[in-house]
């Protein structure tokens, strides 16, 4: 048994650990439902004729795992690593840590089995039924105590701008998820929304767009900030601007999300409002981007060697290009044309796979021997084969879908002198079809670099002693 002052004199390293594992693990299930998914789109019959396995359940299953499995197991996984490294002390409550672990990935189950078995509330990444959006509260809460727990109880006196954006996403998570989540229970599977009608739609879009600004976002430019300057081992580009890019974000992304509703019920100024604050959002995305980029300036021969970098610079790229083609997209005008169709999918997964998977990828490549007791992965060429297996997937992926969906918007919009449509519905999905096979083979390119992942993943840690790190090792990117 350790004497009290030594466990003390530690960093809670097992915690960190085990969501690093669960982050790989989760990553792999989530992304195997997207390519079985994009597979049924090309061969409908991958249903089976089982109600379990029909697109529809099948859809919200892929967008929770990757979101709230893969996604959020990551930003614990980060959030708990680099709260304690700033903040040169050990986590608040570890029995409370361990509860959030177990917690999420009870969170996590309950949806593997409910939304297979059609249980949903119908709300877009809000979809899980009451009972486990309540247990997502309480885990939130306790999350929040324990990041805030350790922010309070910190040696030094400055507060890292990495723990800024997971406090912003933290904070916002909570209250996005508990007012969206407000229902009237009519049984244990089922409830009903207390909002209605516009209304409804309001605050959903507001839920989503946020989830997209705060979780999908600002938890990983917190990711950004820590990791970025670590694996390049030089200080972050400009911390002043890291800082204005920290109040400049949070402050514009709340009043973007009507953009989801245009030309719809909601007021008209509703919308134009929305459309606006995207615009502008352009601004401080492209600060934070620059910063993450330009961190590497005067040792771009890093890249060179450095798989791990080239993760987080490319993913850095993605995020300038989706932050670009999300602005253009909330216009009203270029929304006519790309709503409902595929461009929208290229743009999400140009931001979850291009900025979101590859910083995750990244900062697990990173924090995995640390956290392990290891100087490095066990194999950095594997790492490269990953990054470009996953670089050419992304590639294919959004690429098809961007034709797909410019196609299908210019199709479903022509007409004949006489005002008749041009071309019937079944002929877009004609046109969109092999865009839809080459997107299977963009997700399949993902995938396969996954698994060398946790192959990678599994060897690393075998090899690895698990003692944990003393709080006082040379700390970070402060
Ligand atoms: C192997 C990798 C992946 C594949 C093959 C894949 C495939 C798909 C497919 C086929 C859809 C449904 C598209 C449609 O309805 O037309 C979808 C939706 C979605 N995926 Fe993925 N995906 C992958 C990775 C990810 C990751 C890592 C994330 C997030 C971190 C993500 C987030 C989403 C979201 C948010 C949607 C819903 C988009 C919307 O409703 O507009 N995906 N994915
Ligand atoms: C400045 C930043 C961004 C702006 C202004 C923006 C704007 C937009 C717009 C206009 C749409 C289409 C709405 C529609 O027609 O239904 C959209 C969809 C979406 N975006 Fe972005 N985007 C931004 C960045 C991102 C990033 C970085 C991600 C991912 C990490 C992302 C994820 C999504 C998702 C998941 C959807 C689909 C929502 C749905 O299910 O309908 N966006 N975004």
């Amino acid at each position: 048994m350790r004497p009290m002052n030594t466990q003390a004199a530690t960093y809670n390293d097992a915690i960190v650990r085990k969501m690093a594992i669960m982050t790989v693990v989760w990553g792999i299930v989530g992304m195997t439902v997207g390519v079985l998914i994009a597979a049924q789109l090309y061969w409908p019959a991958l249903n089976f004729d089982l109600p379990w396995l029909t697109y529809s359940r099948l859809r919200p299953l892929h967008t929770n795992a990757v979101i709230f499995a893969f996604g959020g197991t990551a930003l614990m996984a980060t959030s708990f690593h680099v709260v304690q490294r700033t903040c040169h002390t050990r986590l608040f409550s570890d029995g409370l840590a361990s509860f959030v672990f177990w917690g999420w990935q009870l969170v996590i189950v309950a949806a593997a089995v409910s939304l297979p078995l059609g249980l949903t509330q119908s709300k877009e990444y809000a979809e899980l039924i009451w009972p486990i959006d309540l247990l997502i509260a309480v885990v939130w809460v306790a999350y929040a105590i324990v990041f805030f727990g350790t922010i309070a109880k910190r040696q030094v006196k400055h507060i890292y701008v990495a723990n800024w954006f997971y406090a912003a996403f933290i904070l916002t998570v909570a209250v996005l998820h508990i007012v969206n989540s407000l229902a009237l229970p009519t049984s244990l599977t089922h409830s009903y929304p207390i909002y209605s009608g516009a209304i409804d739609a309001m605050v959903q879009w507001w839920y989503g767009h946020n989830a997209v600004g705060f979780f999908l976002t600002a938890g990983f430019l917190g990711m950004m900030y820590y990791y970025v300057p670590k694996q390049a081992n030089r200080p972050i580009y400009s911390y002043r601007l890291s800082v204005v890019h920290f109040w400049a974000l949070i402050s514009i992304y709340m009043w973007a999300g009507p953009h989801h509703l245009h030309y719809t019920s909601v007021p008209d100024w509703a919308q134009s409002l929305g459309m606006v604050f995207s615009l502008i959002l352009l601004a401080p995305s492209w600060g934070g981007m620059i910063n993450g980029i330009m961190t590497l300036s005067g040792a771009w021969d890093k890249l060179r060697d450095d798989p791990i970098l080239k993760f987080m610079i490319v993913s850095l790229s993605f995020y300038g290009m989706s932050t670009f083609e999300g602005p253009m997209m909330s216009i009203k005008t270029v929304n006519a044309l790309s709503h409902y169709t595929d461009w929208t999918i290229g743009h999400v997964h140009s931001g979850a796979l291009g900025w979101v998977a590859m910083m995750t990828v990244g900062a697990m490549y990173c924090l995995i021997p640390r956290v392990f007791g290891k100087e490095k992965m066990y194999s950095t060429s594997m790492i490269n084969v990953h990054f470009w297996t996953t670089t050419i997937g992304i590639v294919l992926y959004t690429v098809s879908m961007w034709i797909a969906g410019i196609s299908q918007g210019l199709m479903w919009r022509a007409t004949n002198p006489d005002g008749t449509l041009t071309y019937t519905f079944i002929e877009s999905l004609v046109v969109t079809y092999p865009y839809y096979l080459m997107r299977l083979g963009g997700g399949l390119l993902v995938l396969v670099g996954m698994f060398l992942m946790a192959w990678n993943v599994w060897k690393t840690v075998k090899a690895s002693s698990s003692e944990e790190s003393p709080v006082l090792a040379p700390a970070t990117a402060t």
